[in-house]
């Protein structure tokens, strides 16, 4: 299935671009227009499924948000494990000054999930709902923590390194468009705590991406060998986040009441 046909099916996560040619195949440019022709396919598609964000019943919207926060801390440890795997180089040290964002700098309170967590505070998340993540992606996310632990480092940064090519970070940004013009979130605006969607959706995650995107670029150039593994990773990365987003969507909007 080509991405073009992708992009004019129904929305459905699970819809996902297929490599266009042998993984043995791949140069950087190919690789490149493949993230790029992916990101583009993602952003479609979640615009066309996340439009219902903004129709959801209050309680609904704070189930639906309350998933993403299980993301945002598996993402650390991932992190960490690339980091703990790749060769020492720009890459490496890039990765490491984005993981010490996410922890904080040395603030707990400044950890990327301790932000997230005062946003679902302020849109009245109640603390004992913090933790009823979905089995489904609580299974996707572990089972993409064992990859990362036993493939190549070229894998793991495909599958979680990838940055503002992330297809993580593309399901957030549509998922910020419509979640914002929510009335109940337009009604609480100037009391909802937003400092999370200001780092992840703004100029600072526009820098971070462009930087990785560059570290990436010269990791490929150094190592052409890596190429069939990121590429892998990256494919792997589609078909996980695609998934992921789907178990929510099938348990806070098509079946609101299962997540309680
Ligand atoms: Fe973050």
């Amino acid at each position: 299935m080509s991405l073009q046909k992708n992009l004019n099916a129904p929305a459905a996560f699970t819809t996902v671009p297929n490599f266009p040619k042998p993984s043995d195949a791949w140069d950087r440019e190919s690789f490149w227009q493949f993230a790029e022709q992916a990101k583009e396919a993602t952003e479609a598609l979640a615009d066309q499924k996340m439009k219902a964000l903004a129709h959801l019943p209050v309680d609904a919207l704070r189930q639906f948000c309350t998933q993403y926060r299980f993301f945002t801390i598996d993402y650390i440890s991932d992190l960490a494990l690339l980091l703990a795997k790749l060769p020492f180089g720009g890459l490496r040290s890039l990765l490491s000054q984005i993981l010490s964002e996410e922890l904080g700098e040395g603030d707990a309170n400044r950890a990327h999930p301790a932000l997230y967590d005062r946003f679902l505070a302020s849109i009245d998340v109640a603390p004992e709902r913090l933790e009823q993540r979905l089995p489904a992606n609580h299974a996707i996310l572990s089972g993409l923590s064992d990859e990362l632990a036993q493939r190549d480092p070229a894998f793991g940064v495909g599958l979680r390194g990838m940055g503002g090519e992330c297809l993580c970070q593309t399901y957030l940004s549509v998922m910020f468009e419509h979640l914002r013009v929510h009335p109940f979130i337009r009604d609480h605006e100037g009391s909802i705590d937003w400092e999370f969607w200001t780092i992840h959706t703004g100029e600072e995650d526009i820098v971070h991406g462009e930087l990785t995107r560059a570290a990436i670029d010269q990791y490929i150039r150094e190592e052409p060998a890596v190429l069939p593994e990121l590429a892998r990773g990256y494919e792997r990365s589609i078909t996980a986040w695609n998934q992921f987003w789907e178990n929510i969507f099938d348990a806070c909007v098509q079946r609101p009441r299962t997540v309680s």
